[in-house]
């Protein structure tokens, strides 16, 4: 993990990299584990390794199962210590629910259930049985392996707290071993490290979101991108605010006006296109890159348009969008991928401090439109606008925003998935595909030139809120006038970056999402 420059008081957190992943082809019942986690349907269909481990016990496995001891529903469990006959020290049933229904979701609730034990157990190392018979209907065995490595690797997150005493208790096991029916393939073996480095990705993008935003400044972030370009051989470029003036960030430095932090651009150059070409020897990112940028905001009072007091805390999550796209670089650069991604980052705080801009301001953006702050807490867009003009310059093949926009995006769609709107179709189709295939879902919504006309203002181009309906679609509409010179896309992840309650924390989304949409791009340059 990279290395934070955190007060003193806070230890480096852990994230998913401590987990090591094995391949084994052993007999189940002969497996040397301390615990095995088998996934089964829970009326008569038996995938191999169980009827192994069954035989092996005489019949305890399917007395269990046909007396009803494990739940029907997917992901329920059931947890057998030292079975006679069988080598691994624990059992772990898990349900795949009834084979009539089963689907994506009962065997995304299966895996996730296995992570969690895996998290949770004394065994410290484990292993997980795999096969084709137990897979979704359409899904082969490299998406299955992609996925299971990443739910479980996920899984192991931990957020390491700094507390007065540090818990010593050791739980979750470390090594973890796929037991497969026989060696995989390369794309089979390639599709578990795959699965790891996003939940690698995800290990960061939530550390740096779970951080207190005391910790986890717009310098910080840079910090953090900086150590990425170190470990992983990348050029990093922070722009500072005298930067950010020369080049006519208006709209993010109006932002920035209120906060004690200095803000910070972060361009993160990935250059993993085809080997040789002009442009990358000279130093240049070749044209047509992907670009990915990320809300930075890390943290939002409202300025001084200022926020209620209720669970202000988790404004410290304003960040999310940033830490997706720079766990997306970290991920990138572990799998190795052939692809060009710049990253870019708009970081500050939303203070309303005696310098902060305030509602009736006018202010110029870079793209030389003029916008009327009409409220302080629409500030995202404020940074992003300027974002998307300054992607203009590396004529990208597209540029997809992430960025916690929107508390109307969580009024509209809940929490289960992240809202999409695009001006074009293809890439929204593609990104909805990979939605679906991730489990990590984006719905769209519409984005009709007629929503444009409630931005407007009498005393600039724009106003940078829309009135009380359809907040996440005039959010997007604002950003779509600065983004006309490429193919764009916008995730608005306010619901659900992160978890509230007894939960809370940040859920490393749309990571899985973004790892299934670059993997996928990847696949299209080899052939
Ligand atoms: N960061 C917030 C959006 C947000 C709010 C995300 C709550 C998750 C939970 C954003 O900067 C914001 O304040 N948006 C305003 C926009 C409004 C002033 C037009 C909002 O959603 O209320
Ligand atoms: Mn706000
Ligand atoms: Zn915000």
């Amino acid at each position: 993990m990279a290395h934070y420059h955190l007060q003193s008081f806070f230890r480096v957190p852990v994230g998913a990299d401590f987990v090591k992943f094995t391949i084994k082809t052993t007999a189940p019942e002969k497996l040397e584990t301390g615990l095995l986690a088998l996934c089964v349907f829970t009326d008569g269909v038996f995938p191999l390794p169980y009827n192994a481990i069954d035989k092996a016990s005489q019949g305890r496995l399917s007395a269990l199962v046909s007396a009803g001891e494990l739940n029907k529903k997917a992901g329920a469990c059931l947890l057998l210590h030292g079975l006679a006959g069988v080598a691994a020290e624990r059992i772990l049933l898990v349900s795949l629910g009834e084979f009539a229904s089963f689907g994506d979701k009962a065997w995304r609730d299966a895996l996730a259930s296995v992570g969690k034990a895996l998290a949770d157990t004394l065994a410290e190392d484990a292993a997980i049985a795999l096969e084709e018979i137990a897979l979704p209907p359409e899904r082969d065995f490299v998406w299955a392996l992609r996925h299971a490595s990443r739910i479980i690797a996920d899984h192991a997150y931990r957020f390491d707290a700094p507390r007065a005493k540090q818990d010593s208790a050791k739980r979750g096991a470390r090594k973890i071993a796929f037991l497969l029916a026989s060696e995989p393939d390369p794309a089979q073996k390639e599709a578990l490290l795959h699965g790891k480095a996003i939940a690698e990705g995800m290990a960061l993008a939530k550390d740096l979101a779970n951080l207190g935003a005391n910790v986890c400044t717009p310098t910080m972030l840079a910090e953090t991108a900086l150590d990425l370009g170190k470990q992983f051989g990348f050029d990093v470029d922070v722009l500072e605010r005298a930067d950010m003036e020369k080049l006519g960030m208006g709209a993010l430095l109006a932002v920035a006006r209120g906060a004690a932090q200095p803000p910070k651009f972060i361009v993160m150059h990935y250059r993993g296109g085809k080997k040789g070409d002009k442009a990358r020897k000279n130093g240049k990112t070749p044209a047509h890159p992907i670009v990915l940028v990320g809300k930075g905001v890390t943290f939002d009072s409202g300025g001084i348009s200022l926020k209620p007091g209720a669970e202000m805390d988790e404004m410290k999550y304003d960040m999310c969008g940033a830490a997706s796209v720079i766990g997306a670089v970290k991920a990138i650069a572990l799998m190795d991928l052939p692809l060009d991604v710049i990253v870019l980052v708009p970081a500050t705080e939303n203070m309303p401090g005696g310098g902060a801009s305030r509602p009736g301001d006018v202010v110029r953006s870079m793209s030389g439109q003029t916008i009327e702050i009409l409220n302080t807490d629409a500030e995202g867009r404020l940074i992003l606008c300027d974002a998307l003009s300054y992607a203009e310059r590396f004529t990208p093949d597209c540029v997809i925003d992430i960025a916690t926009l929107t508390g109307a995006c969580v009024v509209a769609l809940g929490r289960i998935p992240s809202g999409l709107l695009s001006t074009d179709d293809a890439l929204a189709e593609e990104l909805t595909q990979c939605g679906l295939n991730s489990g990590d879902r984006v719905w769209r919504l519409p984005l009709w030139d007629d929503y444009q006309e409630l931005l407007k203002s009498n005393f600039a181009d724009m106003a940078n809120i829309g009135g009380r309906f359809g907040g996440a679609i005039t959010g997007a509409a604002f950003l779509s006038r600065f983004a006309k010179a490429y193919k764009w896309a916008h995730l608005d992840i306010a619901g659900t970056a992160w978890l509230s309650g007894d939960a809370k924390g940040a859920t490393g989304r749309p990571l899985p999402l973004l790892g299934e949409f670059l993997i996928a791009r990847a696949k299209q340059r080899e052939h």
